[in-house]
């Protein structure tokens, strides 16, 4: 049987660090329910320690999600853990998610603590989280900057703590797909007891490599779970997009050979309901939610859709949530596409020769408007009975 994919959607905690992002607990809880119907398979419901209102969001959603793993973020300390511990208590499934810097730049300018000290902390913290919860997440803050020789110390060490998920961020989105899938390899290769713990990827879009950066830690590295938001929102210019990520998979299952427990369906509903409580528009061509994303708008795209759909798609566009494909009039249309929605909208033309002749005023208007609606075509064909 093919290896599972985990999907771990963190919209609601760094897709929320996103400014002018920020979420109610009942828009939070609106949106994991959605997560939930999704088959996302672990929701990031906040940073119980952060706020009050985020740890009453976390143990919210704790409460109300049963199909889910619920997870909280903590800072490697044992009051952030404590917390995360409390307000996950009594969810039915749950996760604590360590995380501490580990690159030199982080540990020396943000941290101001030495890698002795950063070690020590990462195991004892490691240490106390295994004794609240038997699902504990560790990653290595900007861990793709991370000095390996480094880096394989401190996971060695919070694997035999009891880490049962590495995460291995590239918290700026500095990383190159071949280059993180190799460094995920090359630790999984060196650190011996790295096949006590599932592996994932959890990469920053700051030069739009997100979602390739994932995929190559999957391909190449081995990770198993993939961290990502809905819309690819969060920090910066966002994270890992869910959306394309789990499409690629599924899409290019002859290549990934793995199977996704996501059900697609719920995709674009899901896009919309992030992207209204967030206020954040989603661009008209963004991959799979964007309004574009299964729109035909050239007259021999048109044409080769209209005969079979594979053509020019490469998914189903009702497989993600949309009603359909779309047939977009304008002035790059063919005739074949303009008959065919005269059909759809029920008009009967009586001849050819009048199908013509509203096509030629169609392309006179399409010159004019970018766009031509069903209210537009049936006008045309009302001004032809009129004037015959
Ligand atoms: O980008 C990052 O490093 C994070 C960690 C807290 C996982 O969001
Ligand atoms: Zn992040």
């Amino acid at each position: 049987m093919a290896d599972k994919l985990i999907i771990f959607d963190t919209t609601l905690r760094d897709g929320e660090q996103s400014p002018g992002a920020s979420m109610t607990r009942d828009e939070k809880l609106r949106i994991a329910r959605q997560l939930e119907r999704l088959k996302v398979d672990v929701i990031e419901a906040g940073f119980a320690a952060s706020s009050n209102g985020d740890f009453e969001c976390v143990r919210a959603i704790a409460q109300a999600i049963k199909d889910s793993t619920v997870c909280s973020l903590a800072r490697a300390n044992d009051r952030d853990i404590a917390r995360a511990a409390e307000a996950l208590h009594g969810g039915r499934s749950t996760r604590i998610h360590l995380f501490l810097a580990t690159s030199p730049l982080h540990m020396e300018k943000k941290l101001r603590m030495t890698p002795d000290q950063v070690f020590e902390q990462a195991r004892l913290a490691t240490r106390f989280a295994r004794n609240l919860s038997g699902d504990i997440e560790f990653s290595p803050e900007d861990g793709y900057r991370s000095e390996p020789d480094f880096l394989c110390r401190v996971l060695e060490a919070v694997i035999a703590e009891g880490a049962t998920t590495i995460n291995v961020p590239d918290t700026v989105g500095y990383a190159i797909p071949e280059l993180y899938g190799s460094f995920i390899r090359n630790l999984r290769e060196r650190i011996p007891n790295s096949d006590k713990a599932v592996w994932s990827v959890h990469c920053h879009n700051d030069l739009g490599m997100a979602v390739a950066n994932s995929l190559a830690g999957v391909k190449i590295g081995g990770a198993r779970q993939v961290e990502c938001t809905i819309n690819g929102l969060g920090e910066r210019a966002g994270n890992c997009s869910l959306e394309e990520v789990v499409m690629a998979v599924k899409t290019r299952r002859d290549h990934f050979g793995l199977e996704v427990g996501i059900d697609t369906a719920h995709i674009v509903p899901a896009s919309r309901l992030v992207s209204q409580t967030t206020g954040f528009v989603v661009q008209p061509n963004k991959a799979v939610v964007g309004a574009n994303a299964f729109a035909h708008a050239s007259g021999i795209h048109q044409d080769g859709v209209l005969k079979a759909r594979d053509t020019y798609e490469i998914m189903r566009a009702e497989d993600v949530g949309w009603s359909t494909n779309r047939i977009v009039l304008g002035k790059l249309s063919g005739r074949n596409a303009f008959k065919q929605r005269l059909q759809e909208l029920g008009i009967e033309m009586a001849s050819e020769a009048e199908v013509n002749a509203a096509f030629a005023r169609f392309k006179d208007l399409a010159d004019r408007k970018s766009e031509i609606f069903d209210e537009d075509i049936t006008a045309l064909v009302m001004d032809e009975t009129v004037t015959a």
